[in-house]
Formats: C-alpha cells, structure tokens, sequence
C-alpha cells in the first residue's frame, strides 16, 4: 500500500478519495468512479454519473477542480447518445465549478460513464470518514431508496412521477452539503452511494472506532419506495449489501425483512451521512438550510460501545 509524509488520506481508511497534500496550503483529492446507465434518457445518465462522481470530492469537503471522462461504450450504438452522455457529464460538472478537461474511451459491450476528478482543499481540513466520535449526531442529506425505483423502471413498474423524483435526487450536487459541513466544521462524512446507508456507515464506525445506533423511522425515504418493496422490487446490489453488513448490524426484533433490506439499498448519487458534534447541530442545520438543501434529517447517533457495530431500531 502506498505511503508517503504528503499522502494525507490514503485507501487503509476507506475514504471517498485520496488527498495529496503539495504545499502547506494545498492538497489534491483525487477519486474515480463510473457506471452502467440506470436509466434510459442518455443526457439524465450523464448528469447522474458526473453528480454520484463529483461527491467524494464533496464527501471529503473539498472543491472539485478539473476530471476526465471515463467511458465504456458500444461501437454499435448511435454515437449522438454518447454526445448526450457526455453533455451531461461537461453541464453538471460546469454547475459544480468543475472543468473537464479530456478522457479515455473504450469499445465496451455495455456502456459506462463517469469522471475521475481532482479537487482541492487546505491540508488539514480533509474530512475523513474515520474521525466519528461518540455523541455525535448523524445528519443525512439525501432521502434513499434510489436503488429501489431504478430497479422498479427497469421492470417497467416505477410510475414516471417517482422516477423523476428519484432521479432529480440524484441529480442534485452535494456542493451546498459540503459547503455547509465545512464552514460548521464536522467531525466525520461519507457520501451514500453504491454500498448503501449501512455499508457506508459500516465503514465509517470501523474506521472511528466507534458504535452507531440509527432509526429507520427517522430515515427519509424517495416516495414511491415502500409500494415497490411491497412489490419486491429489490436490486441484487442491496440484497449484496445485505449480507455483507449482516457481521456489523444488530437489527432490532420488530424490523421487517423490507426494512432491512431498504436500509442496506444500493445508492447512485446519494446525500452525504455527517458526523457532526452535538453543540454544532443546530449550527449545520441552519448552514444546510441556507444552502438550500431539502433533506437533513437526523437519523441516528455515534456511540461509545459495540464498537464497529451499528444498532438498528424502528
Ligand atoms: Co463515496
Ligand atoms: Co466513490
């Protein structure tokens, strides 16, 4: 594993990105990440995908600078629809203040896009996802079930006025998130994406330490989303996710299997989980606000004990 004086964040904690500090008053954020389509409007993938890649720069509370596309497309289809994809991508980086500035193509059988991206922060202000401590409380930003209405379009079962909410969602910057948590000053934040509410918190109470209790009540779900669980609408990658945590969560006795499995839900793009002091909470929630950010519901506490677990209640 690398390890230099100048590699602030490395891959032993798990985090969003890596940080690489060059002077005492810079350091780079680099992270990759790409995807196959999750849905069918080429232009709404691309905006997607750059907004899910943009957000570990966010996660770790840094300003995104440059990227470059990374995509994966069939020699096969229309090249206007790679066009399209790739206008997403170049608007919603442009909303983020992001420039792209190439990439790398390849013929591939199904298509993929996303953004490696370079962001920027002052050494030392780096939020990791290994800094919780117990009394925080945990702040998240975005509603869940992505995953879940995705899957329901792809069985042609999700109405389109849930998809659109999912995707806008989904769509929308972490930036005023991250914005807000940095000017507060937080602990400990990781972006929900593809291992979902519990195995991104999995990592973050592992890598803190620490405990976690949450409560599925207090956890705000996209509509449309119990309807499709009751129609066992569930991705594979939730029922992964599932198993993978079954180790490091407690649920409690009365939690349904659909409950279960909707906290364990694979995410694109989804808001940021931040650990944030008590004191501070008031603080965060009226930064969030003024950023304009919708969702910041208060879903569960850092503790002190079952360290590296996390308890689940209705
Ligand atoms: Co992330
Ligand atoms: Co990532």
């Amino acid at each position: 594993m690398a390890s230099h004086p100048d590699l602030l964040v490395g891959i032993e904690t798990g985090d969003d990105a890596a940080v690489y500090r060059l002077d005492d008053k810079t350091a780079i954020i680099v992270t990759v990440d790409f995807f196959t389509p999750i849905t069918d409007d080429p232009y709404e993938f691309g905006v997607i995908a750059a907004a899910n890649s943009l957000s570990d720069v966010y996660a770790m509370g840094g300003k995104p600078l440059v990227a470059l596309n990374v995509v994966g497309f069939p020699a096969e289809l229309a090249v206007e629809m790679l066009g399209d994809v790739l206008k997403g991508g170049y608007d919603k980086a442009l909303e983020a203040g992001c420039l792209i500035v190439g990439g790398h193509t390849v013929d591939d059988a199904e298509p993929k896009y996303g953004l490696s991206v370079v962001g920027l922060i002052e050494p030392g202000k780096e939020v990791s996802n290994a800094n919780a401590k117990p009394g925080d409380v945990l702040v998240l930003t975005k509603p869940i079930g992505t995953g879940i209405v995705t899957t329901g379009c792809k069985q042609g079962i999700t109405p389109d006025a849930i998809l659109k909410q999912a995707v806008d969602t989904m769509a929308e910057l972490n930036k005023g998130a991250s914005e807000a948590m940095m000017k507060v000053g937080v602990n400990s934040c990781t972006d929900i994406t593809g291992f979902g509410l519990m195995g991104h918190l999995s990592g973050m109470v592992r890598g803190s330490k620490t405990g976690a209790r949450i409560r599925v009540g207090d956890v705000p779900v996209l509509p449309g989303v119990w309807d499709l669980l009751e129609k066992d609408t569930v991705p594979g990658g939730t029922f992964r996710n599932m198993s993978s945590v079954a180790e490091s969560v407690d649920w409690d006795d009365g939690l349904s299997e659909k409950q279960r499995l909707l906290m364990c839900d694979a995410q694109t793009s989804g808001g940021l989980l931040i650990s944030v002091p008590k004191a501070k909470l008031d603080q965060l929630l009226s930064e969030l606000d003024a950023a304009g950010v919708q969702t910041k519901a208060l879903v569960g506490e850092i503790t002190a004990e079952n360290v590296g677990r996390i308890n689940v209640s209705a």
